[in-house]
């Protein structure tokens, strides 16, 4: 089971520097054994540099559509995504939550729409620093956990990752610690293994985002159950992107 460490530009990036920071990650990183790479540029971009990925890079789209094709104005569906290219779509990341009203209802619907176009997700979840604070951090993210998956068969887990992302670490420079994110990975992994089954639970694949840069992420991919980076700001350079996928590279 390979690590992934996918980077997510966020809306950054007009397209000439897109294609150059593409270009720039995808010669360093040719080498790449032990990790899939992914990147989610800003939509417009996606067909362009989507033509261009390869085995070792593929790219994601930042989100999609709760519905299908038809009469929804602005509306990028995931059959779109896929006819361009798209191999992974981010799902319910919390800039999403909090700030475009996606509730735990249109994470499910989403997901759904992603898997059934043949999409993989990458699902995050995370709690603020209040449910932290009140020890209800645990619940929270179980509960997005259930509701993101809920409808999801065992064969269809093959095609989804969990990120786990606390609210009080992305963008912030403060990082969980490594036995913090240990402990939210465990309790997802469990939480998995309780809505499927063991195998199930032990392949799929939990990421960490929240201000992960290159000096922090070899001691948290060396967390059992940690196994890759989901990376904002550090993705939007190619040395520090390539330098975490190095990180990567190095776990067993
Ligand atoms: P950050 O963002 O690495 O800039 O904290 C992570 C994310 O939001 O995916």
């Amino acid at each position: 089971m390979k690590n992934i460490v996918a980077g997510n530009w966020k809306s950054n990036k007009l397209i000439d520097e897109a294609q150059q920071l593409f270009n720039d990650i995808q010669s360093i990183i040719r080498n790449v054994e032990k990790t899939e790479v992914i990147i989610a540029p800003p939509l417009p971009y996606l067909g362009q540099l989507a033509a261009l990925s390869n085995s070792k890079l593929s790219i994601g789209a930042q989100q999609t559509s709760a519905f299908g094709m038809g009469a929804f104005t602005g509306e990028v569906t995931s059959e779109m995504l896929k006819s361009v290219g798209v191999t992974w779509v981010i799902i319910g990341h919390s800039e999403r939550r909090e700030g475009f009203g996606e509730t735990n209802e249109v994470v499910r619907k989403k997901v759904r729409s992603a898997l059934n176009n043949g999409l993989k997700v990458i699902l995050c979840c995370g709690e603020n620093l209040s449910d932290r604070q009140s020890n209800d951090h645990f619940e929270w993210v179980g509960n997005q956990i259930r509701d993101g998956l809920s409808g999801v068969s065992a064969e269809e887990m093959n095609d989804v990752v969990i990120a786990y992302e606390p609210i009080w670490a992305i963008g912030t420079g403060q990082t969980a610690s490594s036995a913090q994110a240990q402990e939210m990975h465990a309790h997802i992994r469990g939480i998995v293994k309780g809505l499927f089954d063991e195998t199930v639970g032990n392949h799929c694949r939990v990421l960490y985002g929240g201000s992960c840069k290159p000096d922090n992420a070899q001691e948290l991919f060396s967390q059992p159950d940690v196994n890759g980076g989901l990376i904002g700001g550090a993705s939007l350079q190619a040395d520090s992107f390539a330098a975490i996928v190095s990180a990567s590279e190095m776990q067993h």
